[in-house]
């Protein structure tokens, strides 16, 4: 199975020092990387030597144009040359990709340099930038959605009301059973059941939180805010406490209860979706495909 996503607007980065952004297609395929890339991602917890060389090749190629920029020609040549040498070793690195690179612009930037021909600098530069972005469009999202992003699928999580482990993906048809089962009784105005959901709903949402460094590792130590904050956070909590203070009344406020689910819907549902799921997705699509 092949994800398509539509970009209506797509903001490019250029990781040089001018800016580009070249024709991409409406019509956008984010398929797995080449399996010659795991080799550089194989040791967690280690930079990719991918992305190492990566960074040699940009600092050089940046540190041209600032030589330029001072007229020291001397040092723009050393760069050129060591330019040269790490986007022509770039482009062995994985044979699926070696006709991104070109690696005849790279040899004309290094005789440009060497002649001082600011003409065919410029048009080297150019198609070399063309090189970088074309490529970084078309596979950075794939390459962070296989090596960057830790997958769902390992993930058990504890079930505080029936007590037994389940799968991230079980684990939040229950979340959204015990969510939706607040709402459908209280519209029925049994606000006893619609308190025991509001429970099991808020014992649900707080056992979530434990979830959250499987992946975020290294969140807690940095500051006071941790990632915890956003999504199962107290202000999550606060509601369902203002929900509960209603039911307690006898006489629940719709205006407030509405109010507050639509709160949690939005803050804590919605918004942990459209940061983690997109990713769960399209790795969930490559394992159907593998
Ligand atoms: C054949 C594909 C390809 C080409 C050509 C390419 N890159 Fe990359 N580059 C990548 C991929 C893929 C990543 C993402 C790596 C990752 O995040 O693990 C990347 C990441 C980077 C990064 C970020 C490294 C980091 O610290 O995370 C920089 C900087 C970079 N590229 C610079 C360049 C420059 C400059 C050029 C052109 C002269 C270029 N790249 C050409 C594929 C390419
Ligand atoms: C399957 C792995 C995974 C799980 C589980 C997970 N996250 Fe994330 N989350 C990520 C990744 C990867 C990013 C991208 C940025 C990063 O690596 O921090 C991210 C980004 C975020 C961000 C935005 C930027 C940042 O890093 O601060 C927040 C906020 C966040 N997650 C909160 C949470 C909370 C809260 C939980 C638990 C309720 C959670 N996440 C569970 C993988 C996960
Ligand atoms: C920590 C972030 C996070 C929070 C908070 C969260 N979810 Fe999810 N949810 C996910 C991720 C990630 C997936 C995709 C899981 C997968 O495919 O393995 C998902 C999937 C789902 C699914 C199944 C896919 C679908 O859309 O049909 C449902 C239903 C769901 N969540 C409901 C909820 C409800 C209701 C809430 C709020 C009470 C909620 N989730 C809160 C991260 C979160």
């Amino acid at each position: 199975m092949i994800i398509r996503i539509i970009f209506a607007a797509f903001v490019g980065i250029s990781f040089t020092l001018s800016s580009l952004s070249p024709a991409f297609s409406s019509d956008f395929l984010v398929t797995p990387p080449p399996k010659s890339m795991d080799k550089y991602y194989a040791e967690t917890g280690k930079v990719s030597d991918w992305i190492i060389q990566m960074q040699k090749m940009s600092t050089a190629f940046s540190a041209i144009s600032v030589s330029l920029d001072k007229k020291n020609w001397n040092v723009a040549e050393k760069n050129a040359e060591l330019f040269f040498e790490s986007y022509q070793k770039a482009s062995k690195m994985i044979p699926e990709w070696k006709e991104e690179f070109n690696l005849k612009a790279a040899n004309e930037l290094k005789e440009s340099v060497q002649t001082k021909n600011m003409e065919k600098l410029g048009t080297a530069t150019e198609a070399l930038e063309k090189t970088c972005s074309h490529c970084h469009m078309k596979n950075n999202n794939s390459v962070w959605v296989r090596y960057h992003w830790p997958s769902t699928e390992t993930i058990k999580v504890l079930d505080p009301h029936e007590e037994k482990e389940l799968s991230y993906e079980e684990y939040m048809g229950k979340l959204s059973d015990s969510l939706k089962r607040i709402s459908v009784n209280f519209e029925q105005n049994d606000f006893q059941q619609a308190w025991k959901a509001l429970d099991i709903f808020t014992k649900r949402i707080t056992s979530l939180r434990s979830v959250c460094s499987k992946c975020h590792v290294t969140e807690w130590t940095k500051s006071s805010v941790s990632v915890k904050d956003f999504f199962v956070g107290e202000d999550i909590l606060n509601s369902l406490q203002e929900i509960k203070k209603g039911f307690a009344t006898g006489e629940p406020s719709e205006e407030e209860f509405n109010k507050n689910i639509a709160y949690i819907n939005k803050r804590s549902c919605k918004m942990c979706h459209l940061v983690h799921q997109p990713t769960a997705a399209i790795q969930k699509a490559w394992k159907q495909k593998d």
